[in-house]
């Protein structure tokens, strides 16, 4: 009997390859998570499941370095040097001369960067000359940092002020002062981080595009390792769209077609040059969906995160569907709508404090 032309066993065979792959990738890590050599040949060898993560911190990496060394303006590096310099400037006791192991490196990429501007009313162009301008001021006594500070004075043009009247209120390290403070009360913030939960039912009703933005204002003020943002919203609100965008993640089963507009955050492994920096996007995106989707609720609107998978046939489709380059990763989505009063909401119930928190080792 010709096995190979027998339809039943066929289909028994293929039954079969699937559970046996499986059983043996379970033995197989169960021996290679041991070491970190087995466990790189596990991955190499058995399992893909990394290999677009490395490819996209590679990318990632690359686009950088050749941004600070061939093209000489890394907006990335800039805005970290920014902040690094800004960070001696506040520092107690200041050192009048401090960042001398890369002012050279932080001008290279301001004089790219200012040649190249296109947005004239982008607020970190004045961040990165005002910390700069206060930083020359009182480093320019070490005659490498002069040299710097010449170049940079020649860049931006003989006034002191180029991108503001000497009015305006300067980029720099400030004290904060107790009228600028938020009256939010701790209690009103509770009572809103509990208003916030993953709604899944919306109403047929479209979302202005002002409340979207206003929201991501709010995301835009998140913290982010060094400031460097690395992430972009893809906002997605034809209806047409979000339909093809709703079905790319798996977790919206069920729900897809009531979401009214579909954002996708992206991450940015340009922001980076060294792979120790790999996870950043995800936390620094995180932060960011997070304060966007208080924000949402205080607009009157919710929403739901919804996981991203790294499995490959989805891959390919969302990059397609953002066209992203090879360094950009999709991180999370969240599907947004006016809240349908009548759809239920998960109770979601959270974990105690003792078992999230511990002070000194201990839980009292
Ligand atoms: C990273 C992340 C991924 C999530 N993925 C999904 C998802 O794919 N589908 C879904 O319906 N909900 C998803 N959720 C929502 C969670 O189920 C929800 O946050 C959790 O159950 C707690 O409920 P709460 O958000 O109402 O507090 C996700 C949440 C997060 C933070």
């Amino acid at each position: 009997m010709n096995l190979k032309s027998n339809p039943t066993l066929k289909k028994i065979a293929r039954r079969l390859r699937p559970r046996n792959e499986k059983v043996i990738q379970k033995q197989l890590s169960k021996l290679c998570y041991r070491s970190r050599l087995l466990s790189s040949v596990y991955y190499f060898l058995f399992d893909r499941s990394f290999s677009r993560e490395y490819q996209a911190v590679l990318a990632g990496k690359v686009k950088h370095l050749k941004e600070a060394e061939r093209i000489k303006a890394n907006y990335f590096l800039l805005v970290r040097n920014t902040h690094r310099i800004e960070k001696g400037l506040l520092m107690r006791p200041k050192r009048n001369v401090f960042a001398k192991d890369y002012i050279a490196e932080t001008v290279d990429s301001f004089e790219g960067v200012w040649k190249n501007q296109q947005d004239r009313n982008n607020p970190q162009i004045k961040w990165f000359t005002d910390v700069l301008t206060e930083y020359f001021a009182g480093a320019s006594s070490d005659p490498e940092v002069a040299k710097s500070a010449n170049r940079f004075h020649k860049i931006i043009g003989t006034t002191t002020d180029a991108t503001g009247s000497a009015t305006d209120c300067k980029a720099i390290p400030y004290v904060r002062l107790d009228q600028d403070k938020s009256n939010i009360s701790y209690d009103e913030l509770y009572k809103l981080s509990r208003q916030r939960r993953s709604v899944r039912w919306f109403l047929d009703k479209q979302v202005p595009r002002e409340l979207i933005d206003k929201a991501i204002l709010v995301a835009n003020q998140s913290p982010s390792a060094c400031n460097r943002q690395p992430f972009e919203f893809r906002v997605f609100d034809n209806p047409e769209m979000v339909k093809e965008v709703a079905k790319l993640p798996m977790g919206t089963k069920g729900y897809e077609h009531s979401i009214q507009t579909m954002i996708v955050i992206v991450g940015n492994l340009d922001a980076y040059y060294d792979e120790r920096d790999r996870h950043v996007i995800y936390i620094d995106a995180s932060l960011a969906s997070m304060s966007l989707m208080l924000a949402l609720e205080t607009l009157g609107l919710s929403s739901c995160a919804i996981n991203w998978p790294d499995l490959e046939p989805r891959e390919r489709k969302m990059e397609k569907f953002l066209a992203l380059n090879k360094h950009q990763r999709p991180i999370m989505c969240l599907g947004i709508g006016y809240p349908d009063p009548e759809g239920m909401v998960a109770f979601s119930e959270k974990r105690p404090l003792h078992q999230i928190r511990s002070f000194n080792h201990t839980d009292k």
